[in-house]
């Protein structure tokens, strides 16, 4: 499993403090919680405030101290700064979660009708639907040949764009329909369902989350710098991030090598950690999961890794 790799690499240990950037159902929360034990501090950080809700539930009876924020990762240096904490361990496992995939009325999955919202946090400035409404054809084409690497994104682009003409798209289902009919007979042919990579596309770019993840892997580089002075990360600390799609693995893989070369840090993993088959047949969204982890400044890792992925 890949929760099991990146634990044993993050390897945290009595006493620390680890950050789980994207708290989610609070399953990788939990497992920190438990190996940091009762004199370490735990900061949890999710954008939804009922994946926060669902990790306090986690957290009920640990003993250490827990802390849970509301915001997103890309603040999350000030966020230590500000409590005068610095991290031993942060791991980042991007995307969405089960609970919000199985929320119809979140939006994310297209096998449940409901509101085309997508937004992690609810309070976000965009949804799906609003994009959907405002963008260009050219944009809605560039966004989901980019975002979403899909084939056919100029015939969708088209189809969403007449098909707006006569009423809006605001629905999960009213989406599914449109990309079918994009894809025609080829939906048949296609080994995912048609509306894969525009459902993901869409998800990206409400929630900026190329952005959000340069941003953090920016801070991770600043804070390599600031160790041992004032930083938010401690010296040695390690950082792991789960990444779903090839443009946030290329992000995650060009920070690592820039902290290595940069004299800040040593890449745990040359080569990402992808998941086993087991993984992968008992959740299908593993099959695109790769684990990248670095340590920061100090003493080279004991732990010699044997990168199992591609
Ligand atoms: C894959 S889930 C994490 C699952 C979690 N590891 C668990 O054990 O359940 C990703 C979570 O990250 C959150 N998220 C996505 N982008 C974020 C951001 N920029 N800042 C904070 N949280 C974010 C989502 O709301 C979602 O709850």
């Amino acid at each position: 499993m890949l929760l099991e790799e990146a634990l044993g690499l993050l390897d945290p240990r009595p006493g620390e403090v680890a950050v789980d950037c994207t708290a989610g159902s609070g399953g990788h929360s939990a497992a920190l919680a438990r190996a940091i034990g009762p004199d370490g501090r735990l900061i949890s950080i999710d954008l939804d405030p009922q994946s926060l809700a669902s990790t306090a539930q986690h957290m009920q009876g640990w003993a250490g101290q827990f802390v849970s924020i509301r915001d997103s990762f890309v603040r999350v240096a000030q966020h230590l700064v500000q409590r005068q904490l610095r991290a031993d361990v942060v791991l980042a496992d991007l995307g969405f979660s089960s609970g919000q995939m199985h929320e119809a009325g979140r939006g994310f999955s297209f096998r449940t009708d409901g509101p085309l919202d997508m937004r992690y946090d609810p309070d976000g400035p965009v949804t799906a639907a609003d994009l959907l409404r405002s963008c260009t054809e050219e944009e809605l084409a560039d966004l989901i040949r980019r975002y979403g690497e899909e084939p056919l994104a100029p015939k969708i682009a088209r189809k969403l764009v007449q098909t707006r003409k006569d009423q809006p798209i605001q629905t999960t289902a009213q989406l599914v329909q449109v990309v079918q009919e994009a894809y025609g007979r080829r939906a048949r042919k296609s080994r995912l369902h048609p509306a894969t990579r525009t459902f993901m596309a869409l998800r990206i770019a409400v929630n900026d989350e190329l952005a959000a993840l340069e941003a953090l892997m920016d801070q991770v580089i600043d804070g390599a710098a600031k160790v041992g002075e004032g930083g938010w990360l401690n010296s040695g600390a390690r950082v792991a991030v789960i990444s779903f799609h090839s443009l946030e693995d290329r992000i995650v893989k060009r920070a690592f090598v820039r902290l290595a070369e940069g004299g800040l840090g040593t890449r745990l993993t040359k080569r990402p950690i992808t998941a086993g088959a087991d993984e992968v047949a008992a959740n299908p969204r593993a099959r695109s999961a790769k684990l990248r982890v670095a340590t920061v400044g100090g003493p080279k890792p004991m732990m010699k890794v044997a990168p199992t992925g591609s």
